[in-house]
């Protein structure tokens, strides 16, 4: 028979006190709780040993024990309890409606371009990316415009520099998706129909109808025996899906220097003749440039402006409105 001295009882509750304290998970505290008050801790062995005790140091000894062991269970239990509290978080009301937060939305130019992808898929064009970054041949003299062409003072960009070089590189950010003409028929056979949609920079000043980038839409067309009426015919077409049925367009002549003949498209919408896109037969030494051979085959290209069909399209007067962060205006479309 074991007896226990109070010395050693509070002892053991003093050790016990201290670990609770300093427990800072429920694991650690049901450790101690186990240690102090489990089947093999000394205090429940003193407990065992009751029943074999005297009447008398059983009245002296059980209560001093049974309140040893209540003490340290609410101490673990009040323990516990402080810790939920600290890591709770702070209740959510999953009833609460939402603050009215707007949905994200097609910014105007997407809802352009993608009526333009569906309306130019649904002719059979394949839809082909470009670089924005480009090489002068491409960008320029790949479509009869050599450095001294006064039409390149039309398209004056930024032009980019070698590391510790002075003299600009020979690349820059295209200023014209007909870039992509020349590096695409370089390594497709025709008959061939694409669009080429993309950005396009410029060193303009910024006004209502100029923004220093905006989005170019590039078609071309390469075949045997393809005229200006498929030109013709593939815009009226593509002109009435996109500002609708009764929209006609015109052709008036032009200048590019990478084709022949050159035309403006002109779209009659809402009582006006509007100016939406630059056209033409492509000329026989750019096909000669990609390698093809401009006996057999002839083609149209025409670009035309995704801001430029925004505008038209929803009223909208000033282009640089799409670049800027003002959702009262870019959430209306
Ligand atoms: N590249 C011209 C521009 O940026 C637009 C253009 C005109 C594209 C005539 C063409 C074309 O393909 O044939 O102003």
């Amino acid at each position: 028979m074991t007896k226990f001295s109070k010395v050693e009882l509070e002892k053991s509750v003093d050790l016990a006190k201290k670990a609770l304290q300093e427990a800072t998970n429920e694991w650690e505290i049901n450790q101690v709780r186990s240690k102090y008050l489990g089947a093999k801790s000394p205090i429940q062995s003193w407990l065992n040993d009751l029943p074999g005790l005297s009447i008398e140091e059983k009245k002296l000894q059980g209560p001093l024990l049974n309140q040893a062991k209540k003490q340290l269970e609410q101490l673990a239990r009040e323990r516990i309890e402080g810790l939920l509290e600290e890591q709770a978080f702070p209740p959510i009301d999953i009833s609460t409606p939402e603050y009215g937060q707007p949905y994200g939305h097609l910014h105007p130019i997407s809802h352009v371009l993608s009526t333009v992808y569906d309306v130019f898929s649904s002719l059979g064009f394949a839809i082909v990316d470009g670089p924005e970054i480009e090489s002068d041949w491409y960008n320029f003299e790949a479509l009869n415009q050599p450095p001294e062409h006064p039409a390149r003072d039309m398209q004056d960009t930024f032009y980019l520099k070698k590391q510790g070089v002075d003299e600009p590189d020979t690349h820059l950010p295209r200023t014209q998706t007909s870039a992509m003409q020349v590096r695409f028929m370089e390594q497709h056979e025709p008959p061939f129909k694409i669009i080429v949609p993309g950005r396009v920079f410029r060193n303009e000043d910024e006004d209502r109808t100029h923004s220093w980038s905006f989005y170019q839409i590039e078609g071309l067309v390469v075949g045997e025996n393809v005229s200006l009426s498929d030109l013709k015919g593939t815009l009226n077409h593509v002109m009435r899906a996109i500002l609708g049925e009764e929209t006609k367009i015109r052709l008036r002549p032009s200048f590019f220097p990478y084709t022949e003949p050159s035309v403006e498209i002109d779209a009659w919408y809402n009582g006006e003749w509007l100016e939406m896109a630059g056209a033409g037969m492509v000329h026989p030494q750019v096909l000669e440039n990609a390698g093809i051979d401009s006996v057999r085959y002839s083609g149209f290209a025409f670009g035309l402006g995704a801001e430029r069909i925004a505008m038209v399209k929803y009223g909208v007067s000033d282009i640089r409105y799409f670049w800027r962060p003002n959702f009262r205006y870019l959430r209306q479309f």
